[in-house]
């Protein structure tokens, strides 16, 4: 039986922390899939769209034959099932995630108490990272070179020189 994992998120954008998680999760899996939010959050809008999300994540990967990017709509144990997957990845970084996370495998488990959901623990040298304090370091001219792929820090800068 094929090992299928899918690993979701905003990805808005990808930092090099995501990219330490599909590095080590890649690894335990015949294929695995970084999905792609695609549904709109009023709370958190984002700052790249879908698209630009996606080839971001697509540009900052290592071709590998069972890794692929894609977007999916709805809910995530939907996309799962249609995917094949069995398993979901997540990452923790802090104590603080583990609520919003604990939360979340509960219902993921009630919809689909077949999916299994796997956690990785952020690599130390990533686990003050957040998508959302690299946008702000980015939007107030700081370097975010240490912190994304090269691919990233470009849209960061192109997006916010057009902003500005
Ligand atoms: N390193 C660095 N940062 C990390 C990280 C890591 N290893 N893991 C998570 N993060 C950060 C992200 O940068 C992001 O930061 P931000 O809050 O500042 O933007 C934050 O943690 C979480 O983002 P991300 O990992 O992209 O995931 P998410 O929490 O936005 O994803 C979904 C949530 C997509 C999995 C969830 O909303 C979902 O499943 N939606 C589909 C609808 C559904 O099924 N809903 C019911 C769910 S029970």
């Amino acid at each position: 039986m094929n090992k299928i994992a899918v690993y979701p998120g905003t990805f808005d954008p990808i930092t090099n922390g995501h990219i330490d998680i599909i590095q080590r999760s890649g690894y335990l899996f015949d294929k695995l899939t970084i999905a792609v939010n695609d549904n709109q959050n009023p709370a958190k809008p984002y700052l790249f769209n879908t698209r630009e999300r996606v080839e971001m994540i697509k540009k900052a990967l290592l071709p590998s034959l069972n890794v692929e990017v894609e977007s999916f709509k709805g809910l995530l144990v939907s996309y799962a099932e249609k995917k094949g997957a069995k398993f979901i990845i997540r990452g923790l970084r802090a104590l603080s995630d583990f609520e919003y996370e604990f939360q979340m495998y509960l219902m993921n488990k009630k919809l689909n108490s077949e999916l299994e959901i796997i956690y990785f623990m952020t690599n130390q040298q990533y686990s003050h990272l957040s998508s959302s304090i690299i946008k702000e370091i980015a939007k107030l001219g700081g370097d975010t070179s240490n912190f994304v792929p090269s691919v990233v820090e470009k849209k960061l800068l192109e997006k916010f020189s057009v902003n500005s």
